[in-house]
């Protein structure tokens, strides 16, 4: 096994605002970087910034600003992002950092002194905003073919980097390696182009009068480096000065090259022919693949300030969370493809996957465990790898599945994602077969095995999840009596996701948050949006409950023994409730009742909930109520007195 894990993502213009293409490229990343470390291997996980440019030039003399003092605030940005989204990366590059700067004028020496780069009279059409030369035949009716605008035709003495002497070596390259560019599709495309047009070489230079914004080149400093070959430098150039213990003399060579550039679609060419043939000519080795994911399309249109539907993933993660965000970009599309998001999208991947497959089970588990068995998972003293019993060893299977390497090494996240679920659709139909809730009456021992399988299955899906979800997975780990994830998880890992891994000491779980909580839209939103709301009959037949599902509901009477308002709240009462033991709840009937006039009443109540803080007030349970004429409540309560505490079934 490799020692190393090297990833990286673009380094992105500093001067976008971060949205969600920034976002599902480095989420990606992320996941490689913490499966990585969870397999026990140093990882080195970069990411960064591209500053030079015409654009950071043009917008920070609009603010007058120097570029980098403009390229320091914007920076910003993108590091403020990546908290938020739990990115662990370990570096973050900057193309304006001296190393950096350096590192590119050492390899561009190098390939002069080769002669690998050639000064040369240019003509062709120039795109100022894409910063990018075209020649006749790429101009569509007249105009850039990138972006539509006007060119302007330009001729200048120019360094061109002799790439085309490279182009049969590249295409023999790709062909040997079916794996170095990723997706299938996309290495297809790259060979079609190789082999049906001759290469030219690449200008990478610029006039220092029309750009000054740049790295200079070493040997003729009235040019700058033309963006692209700083910029693919940056991958090098880390692994120079910021990689783990750098200072010592000889540690960049163990860190290049990387494992896996990842990049959108847009820029694979600039990847899989630029940087590959670069390399080539500075004796470098090639990094181990390039994948080119796809692009989001928001709600069906193509994402565009001027459309006005760039989707701010800081706005996402404020609203759902991190993980929920993380979980579904790389659930919700097979990587390589393009997809569509919507918050629709999003919001039934969070109730359907997270709430009730996952939430639901974690929560049953751990409800059944601290009632049935005080929270303590007996680990049975014969515990042998999954064998014959089918349910241990269908959860062993899925497990190893969802670490099988050929999954990883295509960066197939969404059938990993699969593989977990198949743990999870199978736990839950393990409960509702095998009915823990009966054998809490008549069969402990049986009870204790069944509910160590389901906790086995827990742990194999949440060690599982951790590269995708780390909060939750962190948490729901805690919540299993489990201590710490990374250190456990690296044996599990190592130990092949086995069904006898023991953890070594007495697992007591214990009933926390509710990890993935249900997302209901709200009532505004509904409001707003009356055509989008389903077809009754649809709605009506989705919200039938089996009668199983409605006996987790516990509903008990209870006597009002003392009630007053909640503090600046015109809604809430705060009741004191017997219903065989003392319990407070909040409710919200200010507005129809008088807190004296409820003391002493029998009420209906659910005694099973979660505890909620309302107002800054916990409430543990909740009083039924009927809605009446003008939405005003109407307290259920027995027809006959009965004593408090009874059951309601
Ligand atoms: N600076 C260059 C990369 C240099 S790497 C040596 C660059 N920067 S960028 O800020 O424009 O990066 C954009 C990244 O976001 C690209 O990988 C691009 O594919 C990705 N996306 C931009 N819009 C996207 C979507 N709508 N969907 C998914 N990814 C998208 O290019």
């Amino acid at each position: 096994m490799n020692r190393k894990f090297y990833v990286t993502t673009p380094i992105y213009y500093v001067n976008d605002i971060p949205h969600i293409g920034h976002a599902y490229t480095t989420v990606a990343a992320d996941v490689l970087a913490r499966r990585n470390r969870l397999l026990g291997r140093e990882v080195f996980f970069l990411t960064g910034t591209d500053e030079h440019g015409q654009k950071v030039e043009k917008a920070a003399k609009e603010k007058g600003r120097s570029p980098k003092a403009h390229a320091d605030l914007l920076v910003e940005n993108f590091r403020k992002l990546w908290a938020g989204l739990n990115i662990s990366n370990d570096a973050f590059i900057r193309t304006t950092d001296d190393a950096h700067v350096r590192t590119v004028q050492g390899l561009l020496q190098i390939l002069w002194d080769r002669g690998e780069i050639e000064r040369r009279e240019y003509s062709g059409w120039y795109c100022t905003p894409d910063e990018r030369f075209w020649t006749e035949k790429d101009l569509v009716e007249g105009n850039c073919p990138d972006c539509g605008r006007s060119v302007e035709r330009i001729q200048e003495e120019n360094y061109f980097f002799l790439m085309s002497k490279y182009q049969q070596r590249l295409i023999d390259y790709i062909e040997r390696d079916d794996h170095y560019i990723l997706p299938e599709t996309r290495r297809n495309e790259v060979l079609g182009f190789l082999r049906n047009n001759a290469l030219g070489d690449l200008c990478i230079s610029r006039p220092k009068q029309r750009l000054s914004w740049g790295i200079p080149l070493p040997f003729d400093d009235k040019f700058v480096t033309y963006v692209w070959f700083d910029a693919l430098v940056n991958y090098f150039s880390a692994t120079r000065y910021l990689v783990p213990g750098a200072e010592a003399a000889g540690l960049g060579d163990f860190w290049w090259p990387a494992d896996h550039h990842l990049v959108g679609k847009d820029i694979l060419t600039t990847h899989a022919v630029y940087w590959s043939t670069m390399l080539m000519a500075l004796d470098l080795p090639l990094p181990g693949n390039i994948f080119a994911h796809g692009w989001w399309t928001i709600e069906g249109k193509k994402m565009s300030k001027s459309l006005g539907n760039v989707v701010d993933p800081n706005a996402i993660v404020a609203r759902y969370g991190a993980d929920a965000f993380r979980y579904f970009l790389l659930r919700e599309v097979p990587f390589g493809l393009d997809g569509d998001f919507s918050e629709e999208a999003l919001v039934g991947r969070i109730n359907t996957d997270l709430a009730n497959d996952l939430g639901n089970l974690l929560s049953r588990f751990l409800t059944m465990a601290e009632k049935y068995l005080k929270g303590v998972i007996d680990i049975p003293s014969d515990l042998t790898a999954a064998g014959p019993h089918p349910f241990a060893r269908e959860c062993e299977e899925a497990a190893i599945n969802a670490h099988g390497e050929e999954f990883w090494k295509r960066l197939q996240f969404h059938a990993v994602l699969d593989s977990i679920w198949h743990i999870v659709r199978g736990a839950n139909n393990q409960i509702a077969r095998k009915e823990p809730w009966k054998l809490a009456k008549n069969d402990p021992d049986e009870l204790q095995r069944v509910m160590f399988d389901i906790w086995n299955a827990l742990r194999l899906a949440t060690v599982s999840l951790y590269p995708f979800m780390p909060e939750a997975s962190e948490k729901a780990w805690q919540q299993l009596g489990l201590k710490s994830l990374s250190e456990e998880g690296k044996q599990i890992l190592a130990g092949g996701c086995r069904w006898d891994w023991r953890p070594g000491y007495e697992v007591k779980v214990s009933k926390g948050e509710q990890l993935f909580p249900r997302i209901e839209k709200d009532k505004e939103q509904e409001k707003a949006e009356p055509e989008k709301k389903p077809a009754v009959a649809a709605a009506s037949a989705e919200n039938l409950i089996s009668i199983q599902d409605f006996v987790k509901v516990e509903l008990k009477i209870g006597r009002v023994v003392s009630a007053e308002r909640v503090r600046k709240s015109e809604k809430l009462l705060k009741l004191q409730v017997d219903t065989g033991e003392t319990r407070q709840i909040v409710a919200g009937i200010g507005k129809a009742y008088a807190p004296e006039g409820l003391v002493g009443r029998k009420i209906v109540v659910v005694t099973n909930l979660q505890p909620a803080k309302l107002m800054g007030e916990e409430s543990n349970g909740m009083l039924l109520a009927a809605t009446g004429a003008d939405g005003i409540p109407v307290i259920l309560t027995p027809e006959k007195d009965v004593e408090e505490g009874s059951r309601i079934k």
